[in-house]
């Protein structure tokens, strides 16, 4: 029997994991609390743990699970930022989920862009109240404009087919561009110069923290749109508040935000908010903030389930390839692994 301790394990991940019949080989302990130096104890007695996007995977963390006996750090997510990767290569093998619904993702994306660009949020509050009237209520139309994607891999891409799909036009910066992908790449202050819609798509690294931040903001067009559903710390939301305050950006679409880890995901009605920020964003008429919820879709859920539970299996069977391995031996953390064909070590 493998033990998979779960840390901050919400209703709906229990749901899925528990619903899923090929896991009768694996005992799961749920744990509501997030991982922490002082919570990693928990994991003792468990071959392997199982993460998400806000709990604290660093380096004392990797150190105290490696003492309990832990095998395994499997992330039920596909981003992995928190999680010191370098620091687990010898000790602790990593893995993730890539790809568990890009479509929920992208979908949620242009979810926010309707509702913000057609101020669906405020029709929605006034017609409850029975007021009818439509006044402010005046939007823009999609077609024609132009969106730049920062980002485009497995998300960005549907994001670009869906913008395509309202007549808009693309342009996009990637690191990485994609050849023959029929996608127009320019760089990235071209794009900040020409769109009407920004939407960001790429991972958070050392090279795209506050990518979007005063100096980018100052050479966007007036009145753009920025979408964020990727990692929150991508915006330097201090500079976001002050290019929303001077009208410079006409609105701003939020699922991720930089100091999510101790407020999104939690019932925090009735309590006054210690983040003086976040407070400001969301009291701005043209601001919507969603608490993290892009990937959360049941196909999604059913996909994070499934793929998890055989990264942990592949870890203990045979040879212990898995295929979604974060291998850190050359620093080429994604492909490494993939073009050697063997464990990471
Ligand atoms: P992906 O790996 O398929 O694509 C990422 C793209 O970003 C690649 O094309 C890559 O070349 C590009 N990139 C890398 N470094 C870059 C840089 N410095 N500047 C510009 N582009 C760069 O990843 P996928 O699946 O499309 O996910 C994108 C992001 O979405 C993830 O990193 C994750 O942070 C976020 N995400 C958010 C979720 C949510 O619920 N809000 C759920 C799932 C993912």
């Amino acid at each position: 029997m493998i033990k998979v301790a779960f840390f901050d394990t919400k209703e709906y991940d229990k749901a899925s994991f528990e619903s899923h019949e090929k896991a009768t080989d694996m005992e799961f302990k749920f744990l509501e609390t997030k991982l922490t130096e002082d919570t990693a104890e928990l994991a003792r007695g468990c071959d392997a743990v199982c993460v998400f996007v806000n709990d604290t995977v660093n380096s004392a963390v990797i150190d105290k699970l490696y003492s309990c006996g832990v095998k395994i750090i499997a992330l039920r997510c596909a981003g992995y930022n928190n999680v010191d990767v370098e620091h687990a290569f010898g000790k602790i093998h990593v893995v993730h989920v890539p790809a568990y619904s890009p479509y929920a993702v992208a979908e949620h994306a242009a979810a926010l862009l309707l509702t913000s660009v057609r101020r669906i949020h405020k029709a929605y509050n006034r017609t409850r109240d029975f007021n009818f009237s439509i006044n402010g209520l005046t939007g823009f139309d999609l077609h024609g404009k132009t969106a730049g994607i920062v980002g485009t891999g497995k998300i960005g891409r549907i994001f670009i087919d869906i913008c395509r799909g309202f007549g808009m036009n693309v342009i996009a910066y990637d690191a990485y561009p994609a050849k023959d992908s029929g996608i127009e790449y320019v760089s990235k202050d071209e794009l900040f110069a020409r769109s009407d819609i920004i939407s960001l798509h790429c991972p958070l690294t050392p090279d795209t923290r506050h990518m979007i931040n005063a100096d980018a903001i100052e050479k966007m067009k007036k009145g753009v749109v920025i979408l964020n559903t990727s990692r929150g710390a991508l915006i330097d939301a201090e500079a976001l508040l002050e290019g929303i305050k001077a009208r410079k950006v006409g609105a701003a679409c939020l699922d991720v935000y930089e100091e999510e880890a101790d407020i999104f995901f939690e019932d925090r009605s009735g309590h006054i908010l210690n983040d003086e920020l976040l407070s400001r964003l969301i009291s701005m008429p043209n601001v919507i903030v969603t608490s993290h919820q892009a990937f959360l879709t049941a196909e999604a859920l059913n996909n994070i389930a499934e793929t998890t539970i055989a990264n942990i299996r592949s870890c203990f069977e045979n040879d212990g390839i898995c295929d979604n391995e974060l291998c850190y031996r050359c620093g080429n953390i994604e492909r490494c692994r993939k073009e050697r064909k063997e464990r990471c070590f």
